[in-house]
C-alpha cells in the first residue's frame, strides 16, 4: 500500500506539483490509518466473546493473525471439554463411591466432599465448602486424631441409630496434594457386627467345650490313678490325657482372648507391683526351665504401672514362658525391668533359636507359628502371643520384637508415661533402680 501510494504520488508531483502530491499523499495515509483503527475496533470487540466461528473476515494483512488466534482458541476449547470430562468422571465416581471423602485445606477447612461424606460427618458441601470440619464434627476423639501427626491405626467413631448415618465409621487421614489432606470415612458397622458374631461364637463353643473337657480329664486322672492298668494301655492313656490337657489350654486361651477382645470389659486400672510380678515369673521360669537355662532377673526401676495384674502376669508370663521353650539348653534368658520419664519396659531376652525376619510381622496372629511340630511338642498353642499383643493395647503399650534367627529373641512390653506408677517407697531387694 506504501508502494502504491508512492507511485501516485511520484506520478502527481510533475503534473500538478509538490503541494497536491504531498496533499493526496496525506489523505491517502489517513484513509489507511481509519482502515487500521475500524479492525482494531473489530478485534476488541470479537475479543469480548471470542468464538473461533465468529472470526472476522477481513482480508490483507490481518487475515493471518484471525487465523493463528482462532487456531489457539479451538485447542483451548478442546482441552477445556477433555478437562471439564475428566472433573465430571472425577464428581461421578466420587458420588458413587461408597466410602466418604472429604479434601481439607491447611487449616483443615473442607474444600470439597463426596455425598457419602456429606451423610456419614453431616455436611452440606454448598453450605460448609470452606469451614473447618471441627466445627461441623465435634467429637473430642475426632478432633484429636485431626490434630495427631501420625495416624497409623484408623479413628473408630460411634454413633447413636440414626437414619442414614453408619452406627460405626472408620476414618482415616491421608496427606493429599500441597499440604491438604483427604479424610475418609467407611461404614464399618456390618464388619463390626459380623466381628461380634465370630467373638461371641468363639466364646461360645470355648464355653461349651470346658465343662466336657474338665469331666475327661477328671475320669482319667482316675482311671490313670488306680496303677492297675497294663502298662500299654496306661502308656496310651497317658498320650490321651496330654491332648486333653492341650485341648483345655486351648479352650481356656480361647477364652482368655475373648474376654480381651469384649467390649464390656474395660481394662482394670488397678495399681501393679511390676517388680514383684517379675520375681515371681523368675521363680515360674526357674522352674520351668528345671536348671537348663542361666535366668537373670534385672529389676533396674521399681515403678509399678496402673492396669490388671491378670492380664499382665498372663502376658509377660507367655513371653518368659516362650523364652524358656525357644530356648536350648544352656542358654541365658534375661528378664529386665526399666523405666524413665517417658517409658517403663518390660524386656524379655533369650539366646534362644531365634525368628526369621519374614515371620515377625504375623507373629501376634492366633495360631500362627514359626514352626508347628516344634510349638506342638512344647505344649504351645499359638495364641500366647497374639494375647500378649491385646493385653499390651489394652494397656495402651506396644509390644516391640527384635529377634534374629540362632542368635536370640527380645520382646519387650513398654507402657507409656501416663501408665507408669511410682511407689511411695522402694521395696526392691538386690536391685538398681534408675527411675526412682
Ligand atoms: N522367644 C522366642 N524364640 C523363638 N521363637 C519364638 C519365641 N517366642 C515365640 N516364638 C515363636 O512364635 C510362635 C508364637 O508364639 P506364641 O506364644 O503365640 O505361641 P506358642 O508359644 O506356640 O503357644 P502358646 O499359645 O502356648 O503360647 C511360637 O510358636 C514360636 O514359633
Ligand atoms: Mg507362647
Amino acid at each position: 500500500m506504501l508502494i502504491l501510494l508512492g507511485l501516485i504520488a511520484l506520478l502527481v508531483w510533475p503534473i500538478f506539483g509538490p503541494a497536491p502530491a504531498l496533499l493526496i499523499c496525506c489523505a491517502m495515509l489517513g484513509l489507511a490509518l481509519y482502515r487500521e483503527r475500524v479492525e482494531l475496533k473489530r478485534l476488541s470487540t470479537w475479543l469480548l466473546a471470542p468464538k473461533p466461528e465468529s472470526v472476522p473476515d477481513t482480508g490483507g494483512a490481518w487475515t493471518q493473525p484471525y487465523v493463528l488466534l482462532s487456531r489457539i482458541l479451538r485447542a483451548q476449547r478442546q482441552h477445556e471439554s477433555s478437562l471439564s470430562a475428566t472433573l465430571q468422571r472425577f464428581q461421578l465416581a466420587g458420588a458413587a463411591f461408597p466410602d466418604g471423602l472429604v479434601i481439607l485445606g491447611e487449616r483443615d477447612e473442607i474444600e470439597w466432599c463426596n455425598p457419602a461424606a456429606e451423610r456419614h460427618l453431616r455436611i452440606d458441601l454448598r453450605r460448609d465448602a470452606g469451614h473447618q470440619i471441627t466445627y461441623l464434627m465435634r467429637a473430642p476423639s475426632f478432633v484429636e486424631y485431626l490434630r495427631a501427626e501420625n495416624h497409623p491405626e484408623p479413628l473408630t467413631l460411634r454413633f447413636e441409630r440414626e437414619i442414614d448415618r453408619p452406627a460405626v465409621l472408620s476414618i482415616q487421614t491421608v496427606p493429599f496434594g500441597d499440604r491438604q489432606r483427604l479424610v475418609i470415612s467407611r461404614d464399618v458397622a456390618r464388619i463390626e457386627a459380623a466381628e461380634t458374631i465370630r467373638r461371641d461364637f468363639v466364646a461360645n463353643v470355648s464355653h461349651e467345650l470346658r465343662t466336657p473337657l474338665t469331666v475327661v480329664i477328671g475320669f482319667m486322672e482316675t482311671v490313670l490313678d488306680m496303677k492297675t492298668l497294663p502298662p500299654a494301655v496306661e502308656r496310651q492313656l497317658q498320650m490321651v490325657m496330654e491332648q486333653a490337657q492341650r485341648m483345655q489350654r486351648l479352650v481356656e486361651d480361647l477364652l482368655t482372648l475373648s474376654r480381651l477382645e469384649s467390649a464390656d470389659n474395660p481394662p482394670a486400672e488397678d495399681p501393679v507391683d511390676v517388680p514383684l510380678l517379675l520375681r515371681m515369673l523368675y521363680d515360674d521360669a526357674m522352674a520351668l526351665s528345671a536348671d537348663r537355662h542361666r535366668i537373670v532377673l534385672a529389676l533396674e526401676s521399681k515403678a509399678w504401672v496402673r492396669g490388671s495384674i491378670d492380664e499382665l502376669r498372663s502376658a509377660f508370663g507367655n513371653l518368659v514362658t516362650n523364652a524358656v521353650r525357644y530356648t536350648p539348653a544352656g542358654g541365658e534368658i534375661t528378664l529386665s525391668w526399666q523405666a524413665d520419664g517417658n517409658e517403663a519396659r518390660f524386656e524379655v531376652r533369650d539366646t534362644g533359636i531365634g525368628i526369621d525376619a519374614q515371620h515377625l510381622p504375623r507373629l501376634t496372629e492366633r495360631f500362627y507359628r514359626v514352626d508347628r511340630s516344634r510349638s506342638r511338642e512344647t505344649g504351645g498353642t499359638g495364641l500366647g502371643l497374639a494375647i500378649v499383643k491385646h493385653v499390651a493395647t489394652r494397656h495402651g503399650a506396644r509390644l516391640d520384637v527384635v529377634s534374629k534367627i540362632a542368635v536370640g529373641s527380645r520382646f519387650a512390653v513398654v507402657f507409656p508415661a501416663t501408665s507408669i506408677l511410682r511407689p511411695a517407697t522402694g521395696a526392691g531387694s538386690g536391685s538398681t533402680d534408675k527411675a526412682a
